[in-house]
C-alpha cells in the first residue's frame, strides 16, 4: 500500500454527487490510495494539512448558485490548499451550458485549482463512469508525477 492520503469532501441532497465521490473514493482504493470521505455539512471539522490531495464535490443549484454548506465549508478551510481538485454534478436542463455545473466550476477557479473540474450531468452511472476514471486518472497523473517510483506504481496499474 501506498501511504498517499486522500480527502473527498462532498455535498449531496438527491445522491448523484455521493455516487460520484464513491467511485471516485473506489479508483483511488483500487490504486492502494487511503482515501477519507468527509460529508460537507454533516463530519467534524477535518485538517485540510493531512492530505496529499483534496477533492471537493458539489452540485449546482438556484441558477448556477453553489450551495451554502460548500460556502461555509471553504470558509472552514480558511485558506487556499494548492492540491485541489472539484468535481460536480449538474443538469443542463437548468439554464444549459452556461450554468450547467457552475458551482464546481467557480470553486475550481477559486482555489486555482491545476486540474479542469469534472462536470457530470446527474448521475454518473452508466456512460459517465468512465469520464469519472478518465478525471481520476488525470488528476492523479499530475498531482503525483513528482513522487517516487515506488509510488507511482501503486498509483498508476
Ligand atoms: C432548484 C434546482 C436548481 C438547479 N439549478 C442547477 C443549475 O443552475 N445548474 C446545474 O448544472 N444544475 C442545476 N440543478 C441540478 C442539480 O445540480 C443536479 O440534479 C445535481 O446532480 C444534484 O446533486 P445531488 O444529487 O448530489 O444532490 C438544479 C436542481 C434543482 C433542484
Amino acid at each position: 500500500m501506498s501511504k498517499l492520503n486522500v480527502l473527498i469532501a462532498y455535498l449531496s441532497y438527491s445522491g448523484n454527487t455521493k455516487e460520484t465521490a464513491e467511485l471516485i473514493e473506489s479508483g483511488l482504493k483500487a490504486r492502494g490510495i487511503r482515501v477519507d470521505m468527509y460529508q460537507i455539512g454533516v463530519s467534524p471539522p477535518v485538517n485540510p494539512e493531512h492530505y496529499d490531495l483534496i477533492l471537493i464535490g458539489t452540485f449546482t443549484w438556484d441558477m448556477g448558485s453553489t450551495p451554502d454548506e460548500v460556502k461555509d465549508f471553504v470558509l472552514e478551510i480558511g485558506y487556499k490548499p494548492e492540491n485541489v481538485a472539484v468535481f460536480g454534478t449538474g443538469d443542463t436542463q437548468f439554464g444549459g451550458d452556461d450554468l450547467f455545473c457552475l458551482a464546481a466550476v467557480k470553486l475550481a477557479k477559486f482555489y486555482g485549482s491545476r486540474w479542469e473540474p469534472l462536470k457530470i450531468e446527474q448521475s454518473p452511472r452508466g456512460s459517465q463512469e468512465k469520464k469519472v476514471e478518465k478525471w481520476l486518472e488525470g488528476v492523479l497523473e499530475d498531482a503525483f508525477a513528482g513522487k517516487s517510483e515506488d509510488i507511482r506504481a501503486h498509483v498508476f496499474k
